[in-house]
């Protein structure tokens, strides 16, 4: 588990009054955007340089800081094969994606149902694309080729991480009290959406991504894309002519993942 330096972290959100005039629920995007990234940084865990890597740490606030983490960071991109494949996009545009495959492989490794494991491994690969509000891009980039299922836990474990259930053991995450003081309170549009899935028959499928997202924050866990690719095959509905060419609802999220680089 990555331990978060309560000073180090607030210090990478800027100034105090940047911090102060954060909402909380900003804040606590943040959090796991800041440990999410220092979990694929190359540099190690206590490397001077994560910092450097963080695009909610750059003084001159030249990127905002919800940009998607392949628009923050200028580097060189791979070309994609005509027809991508959703491997394709975790090999050449999500890696390292440590966090979401160590979600799926405690998700598969416990024995949970195949369409947790594809919503463990998809939950937060929209963090590539765009930050706030990131349960709801994520199930609309996911929703034309998944169990309805599968992008319904995703749109709802954005809220569900602030509110424990003691009956499934969910604790909420000491690392909020920690760095955020006991007084947090989620904007409304989380307490409301919480409530929403509180209520649905398919709350589980929601609260079973929370369950593995906390412990998937382990810098020394080996993962690789590989136990997942007949998952993948059985659980996801790759088009034919490639993801982004197939004229889907989501098709022009993944072209915007696939050249981020294009002006218009
Ligand atoms: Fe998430
Ligand atoms: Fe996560």
């Amino acid at each position: 588990m990555i331990k978060v330096d309560r000073r180090a972290f607030l210090g990478s959100l800027g100034t105090a009054a940047a911090v102060g005039a954060m909402s909380h629920e900003a804040r606590a995007e943040a959090v796991e955007h800041y440990m999410i990234e220092r979990l694929n940084s190359d540099k190690g865990a206590d490397g001077d340089k994560i910092a450097d890597q963080l695009d909610f740490y750059d003084p001159e606030r030249t990127v905002p800081r919800g940009t998607g983490r392949l628009f923050a960071e200028n580097k060189n991109l791979k070309p994609m094969p005509a027809k991508p494949t959703l491997v394709d996009f975790y090999e050449l545009r999500f890696a390292p994606a440590r966090h979401v495959l160590q979600s799926a492989k405690r998700a598969l490794t416990t024995g949970q149902p195949e369409r947790t494991v594809l919503a463990c491994l998809m939950h937060d690969i929209v963090l590539n694309l765009v930050k706030p509000d990131h349960g709801w891009w994520g199930a609309q980039l996911i929703e034309p080729y998944v169990d309805e299922r599968v992008s319904w836990g995703i749109r709802y474990h954005q809220a569900l991480r602030f509110f424990p259930d003691s009956e499934v053991g969910y604790e909420y995450p000491d690392f909020y009290n920690r760095i955020f003081g006991e007084d947090y309170e989620p904007d409304p549009h989380i307490q409301r959406a919480y409530k929403q899935a509180r209520d649905h028959k398919w709350y589980m499928e929601a609260r079973l991504i929370t369950m593995n997202d906390e412990y998937a924050f382990d810098r020394e866990a080996k993962v690789s894309i590989d136990p997942f690719v007949d998952i993948v095959g059985r659980n996801f509905k790759q088009p034919k002519e490639g993801l982004g060419n197939d004229d889907s609802p989501s098709s022009h999220m993944w072209r915007a993942i696939a050249n981020p680089n294009r002006p218009l």
